[in-house]
């Protein structure tokens, strides 16, 4: 990639097909490979015991007790993943206004994350820092006036950062777009001993429709009702912008940036790999993975297919890793193959 092509070539010398006769030929030329551990693997949390909970709107997705995804995780482990990201289902009677179950060092995400470096240390272990599974109105902020803001939700966000750090998080991800967190968050950090502990910012989260699926998932879609996180999460026209959300993501101490949605996002992934050089991760969502199996239970695409594709142009477009539902089966069939 980059270079110029050096040699063009004109029918009927150069055939561009020759190249793709056969199987082992095509394997040859590919340039771009999807392997295992450039999967992360993104699950959603839930109280008790032995309990396996279907998204309704992502088939094949559950919400599991803790045990189970330890259980889930261990085959995702063995399979070459190398890293989980968990999202709690937080039981609506402790959503309140100010958030505060985030800071319980016993919540369902902390109590997840010692469960899960207790039976697989080796597998990395990521936590979202933001306020929207724990808020009463949904928002990823503290809401005063009607407005989310600032400086009051990075206090809160920072803290909460400690405690999944505290509970063996390896990789904190923030996913509020709140201005100056990634600092914020890496000074309580480095405060409290835990300069080791990497932050992948979600640097380019755009106000998306294609969220729908997750926020029935954690149970925060009825929290936020008609409300909407347009004055936080980018514009989806803006591209120039997603590169100086990055800059200040990086120079405030991020280790790894992140763009998201995915598939309606390519180009800004590629203008930020380009640009910057750094790891750079996208989040294939659950509104993007909710499509591609909807459509395939209607018999319209084959979605494995379908999915197999869309986690292959992430690589083409330059990322370095893929969050995605669909890890685990992808993983199997990279193996398989
Ligand atoms: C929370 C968060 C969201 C997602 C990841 N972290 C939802 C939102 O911002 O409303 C969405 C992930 C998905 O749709 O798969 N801040």
């Amino acid at each position: 990639m980059g270079n110029k092509s050096i040699f063009l070539g004109s029918y009927p010398t150069t055939r561009l097909r020759r190249n793709r006769q056969n199987i082992w030929g095509r394997n040859l030329v590919a340039e771009t490979t999807l392997l295992a551990s450039d999967l992360i693997w993104t699950t959603f949390v839930r109280e008790g015991n032995n309990i396996t909970e279907s998204v309704t709107s992502m088939p094949g997705v559950d919400c599991m007790s803790v045990d189970i995804l330890v259980e889930r995780a261990i085959e995702a482990y063995r399979n070459g993943i190398p890293a989980i990201a968990v999202f709690p289902k937080t039981p609506t009677q402790l959503k309140t206004p100010n958030a505060i179950e985030a800071l319980n060092p016993n919540n369902l995400v902390c109590t997840a994350v010692r469960a899960l470096k207790k039976s697989i240390p080796n597998l990395g272990v990521i936590c979202d820092v933001a306020l929207d599974p724990y808020s009463s109105h949904g928002q990823d902020g503290l809401v005063q006036n009607g407005y989310v803001v600032n400086d009051e939700t990075i206090e809160i966000l920072s803290k909460q950062a400690l405690v999944q750090a505290e509970a063996g998080c390896d990789i904190i991800a923030p996913s509020d777009m709140m201005d100056g967190r990634i600092g914020e968050i890496r000074q309580e950090l480095d405060a409290n001993g835990y300069k080791n502990v990497q932050l992948m910012a979600y640097s380019a989260k755009f106000a998306s429709a294609y969220y729908g699926p997750f926020r029935e998932a954690i149970g925060s879609a009825t929290n936020l009702g008609e409300a909407d996180k347009k004055t936080y999460q980018m514009d989806p026209r803006n591209s120039n912008e997603a590169l100086r959300e990055v800059a200040l993501d990086l120079e405030e101490g991020a280790d790894m940036v992140m763009v998201k949605p995915g598939m309606p996002y390519l180009d800004i992934v590629y203008r930020i790999k380009n640009t910057f050089a750094v790891p750079t991760y996208v989040y294939q969502v659950s509104g993007e993975y909710a499509m591609i199996k909807a459509a395939g239970e209607k018999g319209w695409i084959n979605s494995d297919e379908a999915l197999m594709e869309s986690l292959l142009s992430f690589k083409r477009a330059g990322a370095d890793g893929i969050l995605t539902y669909w890890a685990v089966e992808a993983a199997k069939k990279i193996t398989n193959n």
